[in-house]
């Protein structure tokens, strides 16, 4: 058994080589560019720990886990463009630094890169993969649309929100997970639990990047924060101070959201803490720490061998980067 850390710097190691040809240099070099900052390797890790739960680490799995990191950052690339985002690990974006056109050949060639890491698995499990992939690269599709469908509505529920986040964040970090299982030899009993405790965790972990947007410290989270802010996007925290503050108070934050101001982001997050979101925070990411923790709990082998994901579902909801 390996513990998160351990993963990351195995995986890290393996996935630290060039991933694309020298040319055209236009369109490759900002994919290494892209890929040369790292990144928390969480999804690609949760793949390796949700097999070794059950076997040994199998060579497919780091491919798979490499598929996953891909198309994780072919994501991230595009999201840029649709967030207007300047930022992200510290560094400029790539639609910033080369244009959203190359950006988007970027993420498409990138994500047809892990595709041809799939394709190196054993045909024993090549369909489950690919379906389980598939099915999670739809649904991140679908999340990423009501993220921007959101923007421009005025009332979101709750609900809707964590909908909303379990397509774009959760699903992919429980299929990473899932197929791990499905590399060990997990039941499919097991896979179930496995895929839950990683969408149960992953909403927790997406309330702290939305937390993290607001009130992080730019410097450590590596991301321009406000940016949900200025763009509207119907976070948990403008969802929680819509529905506690005053009427007055509620008055200035629909005129504020709808009008733009230079100091959007400062009166929006000055209301945001005078409503407590803080706690409000805490609360939430309990409440689906402990539905993951059950699901962990559920997994049908030795209580040693879940440490390690124990570990990591604290470590991601208490994240500062
Ligand atoms: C960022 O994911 C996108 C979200 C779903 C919040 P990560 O926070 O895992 O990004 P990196 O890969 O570590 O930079
Ligand atoms: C992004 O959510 C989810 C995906 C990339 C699919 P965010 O837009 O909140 O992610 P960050 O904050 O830019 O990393
Ligand atoms: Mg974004
Ligand atoms: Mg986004
Ligand atoms: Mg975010």
């Amino acid at each position: 058994m390996h513990t998160f850390k351990e993963l990351v710097t195995d995986f890290g190691e393996r996935f630290g080589v060039r991933h694309f040809p020298q040319s055209p240099a236009s369109l490759y070099e900002p994919g290494e560019y892209f890929l040369s900052w790292g990144g928390k390797r969480i999804r690609p890790v949760m793949c390796l720990m949700g097999n070794e739960m059950f076997d040994s680490i199998h060579p497919d799995s780091y491919h798979v886990a490499t598929a996953i990191e891909l198309f994780h950052n072919f994501t991230l690339i595009h999201d840029d463009i649709m967030d207007e985002a300047p930022l992200r690990r510290g560094m400029e974006t790539v639609h910033m630094k080369y244009g959203s056109n190359t950006a988007l050949l970027t993420g498409d060639v990138m994500m047809i890169r892990a595709y041809e890491y799939l394709n190196k698995i054993n045909g024993q499990y090549l369909h489950r993969i690919i379906a389980l992939f598939n099915q999670t690269a739809k649904e991140v599709c679908e999340g990423q649309q009501l993220d921007i469908d959101f923007e421009k509505m005025p009332d979101v529920s709750l609900d809707a929100y964590i909908e909303m986040i379990s397509l774009k964040t959760s699903v992919l970090l429980a299929a990473s997970l899932e197929m791990g299982a499905i590399l060990g030899g997990a039941s499919e009993g097991n896979c179930r639990h496995i895929y839950e405790f990683g969408k149960n965790l992953g909403i927790a972990f997406q309330v702290q990047d939305d937390y993290l947007d607001a009130f992080g410290d730019p410097e450590k989270f590596g991301k321009e924060t406000g940016g949900d802010i200025r763009q509207n996007k119907k976070t948990f925290l403008l969802l929680h101070a819509l529905e506690v503050t005053d009427a007055e108070q509620k008055k200035t934050l629909k005129r504020v959201m709808n009008e733009n101001p230079a100091d959007k982001v400062q009166k929006v997050l000055s209301i945001f803490k005078a409503c407590n979101v803080d706690e409000w925070a805490m609360q939430l990411k309990e409440k689906y720490l402990a539905t993951a923790l059950k699901h962990l709990d559920d997994i049908a082998v030795m209580s040693v061998r879940k440490k390690p994901l124990e570990e990591l579902a604290l470590f991601l909801i208490q994240r500062d980067y």
